[in-house]
């Protein structure tokens, strides 16, 4: 399947030290995170880390080239 616009506006939030799966299907109730509605899909979240607290643009339209964060590219679609 190709990934779903979920939303063309990124979520920017402060990120605790730890383990995060970041939706890559775009059909997550859950946005920006993986909820598991991929399932029968041919589509996996993406497993990601983070080692300190810090704040990030996590990417809601899932065309990012640098996934899970926004590059940007969501004003262009
Ligand atoms: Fe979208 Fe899991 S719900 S990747």
């Amino acid at each position: 399947m190709r990934p779903k616009v979920a939303s063309k506006i990124p979520t920017v939030v402060e990120l605790q030290a730890g383990e995060y799966w970041w939706c890559r299907c775009g059909l997550s109730r859950r946005q920006p995170y993986c909820d598991g509605s991929h399932e029968g899909h041919d589509i996996c979240p993406l497993r990601f880390e983070v080692e300190q607290t810090k704040r990030v643009a996590l990417c809601n339209c899932k065309c990012t080239r640098e996934a899970p964060y926004c590059d940007g590219v969501h004003s262009s679609l």
